[in-house]
């Protein structure tokens, strides 16, 4: 069949006298990366169909013909059957050419009151919404584990640290619930980025609109757009909503950094607090005593791919005059890989986070080490009338008493803790020790136990 579109050089127009080149075929081509997005290449092409026949644009019959078509296609793309051709440039093209072959005019009719520019940037929106609401349901799933983990390590004391230094008690389940709140806002705003992605372009056309008497509000409707984009050169040059994911998604990876720092921390042998499971782990091929947090490792490490990608999708668009231009093809593989790894490391984190080993007696060891409680003693001293000023020389003393004999302050005898202040008296041990610490610490959202526990309740 000697579609128009077979011959890559027929398919603008007859305006052409010599075939493009074999390189500028591969370089300018983006079948191989797009088609993923051919599922909701079909939808938008079958709003646009519906909605041309409604407007009587094209004949209840071209409609059927279309439909019966892209079923077609659908099933030969399920099962591999497609042949993707390179020389039709990329999803559009490939499957309108294969319908033209399988319906003949009616397949050549689809594209009235439509550009590949509007096409485009109706495929990328969905695909990304797609994309968004599944990374928000890792994102709860992540949160829901984390939840589960902190349930079990309410009372489990843990050193908190400021430079990395011990600095007073925290409860493990009250760490873990920090990395709820991140996440949570990390959803939060993919939520809110959803409401721009989900506009439909559809109806600009190329770059200035349409004289055809389409009917953009059906195709919102049927595929489910909360609203019509306002300005056709807008609709078919921007991707700041793109960009804007990407920004999300890179926060999202900087919080799976930051828990995956933690992560090779807590399991390196100077701290000890906790073993992650095998299946996330790795040995060295030299070392045999090695167990390797690869997976927390690599996190860390495609936090920066994604804010790589972040960075490129900014720089592409920042030199575009308006409005469409060719360099948009370039938004695709920086948001795939984005959205693939966000979705992998997420899927991955739920089931390992779940699978966290804890040392209790290794954190509380660790907290007991750095005299994590000297802040209570200072608001003790308070609570007995000192100025925090002077309390906290006093605390200064008993630190230096305690790290002159090895000892934690809850070891200095009643008699010692007199002769630094004669207000202390014998009801200071309860602050003294970390679980009386962490119990006073009762503000809201802080470490006390029962905080924790009204925090667990998801939100
Ligand atoms: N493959 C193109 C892209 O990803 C589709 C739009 C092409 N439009 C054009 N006028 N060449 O952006």
């Amino acid at each position: 069949m000697s579609s128009s579109l077979d011959r890559k050089q027929q398919a603008w127009s007859a305006l052409f006298s010599e075939p493009v080149d074999a390189l500028v075929q591969r370089y300018t081509a983006s079948v191989g990366f797009d088609k993923r997005m051919a599922t909701f290449d079909i939808q938008g092409s079958l709003a646009h169909a519906r909605m041309l026949a409604a407007q009587r644009i094209i004949s209840a019959q071209d409609l059927a013909d279309i439909e019966r078509g892209m079923v077609q296609i659908e099933q030969e793309i399920a099962s591999g059957a497609f042949e993707w051709k390179l020389e039709l440039e990329d999803v559009h093209l490939n499957i309108e050419a294969r319908l033209t072959q399988l319906i003949g005019d009616a397949g050549k009719r689809l594209h009235t009151g439509r550009s590949r520019n509007d096409q485009v940037a109706t495929d990328i929106r969905l695909w990304l919404r797609a994309a968004i609401d599944a990374i928000v349901d890792q994102l709860e799933a992540l949160r829901a584990a984390l939840r589960e983990v902190a349930a079990a390590h309410v009372d489990t004391i843990m050193p908190g640290f400021t430079h990395l230094q011990v600095a007073q008690p925290v409860t493990f389940g009250h760490h873990l619930l920090a990395y709820v709140e991140m996440f949570g806002r990390d959803a939060e705003r993919m939520r809110d980025c959803r409401h721009r992605v989900n506009r439909l372009p559809l109806g600009a056309a190329a770059l200035a609109g349409t004289s055809y008497p389409l009917d953009r509000e059906q195709v919102a409707r049927e595929l489910g757009f909360e609203a019509v984009s306002r300005n056709s050169l807008d609709a078919v040059s921007d991707r700041d909503f793109a960009i804007e994911f990407c920004a999300a998604a890179s926060l999202v990876m900087v919080h799976v950094s930051r828990l995956s720092e933690e992560l090779v921390l807590w399991m390196s042998q100077a701290f000890g607090f906790i073993a992650l499971p095998d299946r996330y782990c790795t040995g060295s091929s030299i070392m045999p005593q090695k167990k390797n947090p690869d997976v927390p490792e690599l996190a860390r490490g495609k936090s920066g791919r994604v804010i790589g990608h972040l960075n490129a999708l900014l720089v592409l668009m920042k030199g575009q005059p308006l409005a469409y231009n060719k360099d948009n093809q370039e938004d695709k593989e920086p948001l795939f890989d984005t959205a693939d790894t966000l979705l992998d490391t997420l899927t991955l984190f739920a089931d390992m986070v779940r699978g966290i080993r804890v040392n209790a007696a290794a954190m509380e060891a660790a907290a007991l080490k750095g005299y994590a409680t000297a802040t209570d003693l200072a608001d003790y001293l308070v609570k007995k009338g000192l100025p925090f000023r002077d309390a906290h020389e006093v605390v200064a003393h008993a630190v230096r008493a305690c790290s002159a004999s090895g000892r934690d302050l809850a070891a200095l005898s009643l008699d010692e803790l007199k002769a630094l202040n004669p207000a202390v008296e014998a009801d200071v041990f309860e602050v003294l020790t970390l679980r009386g610490s962490v119990d006073s610490r009762r503000v809201y959202g802080g470490t006390a136990p029962s905080e924790v526990r009204r925090m667990l309740s998801p939100d």
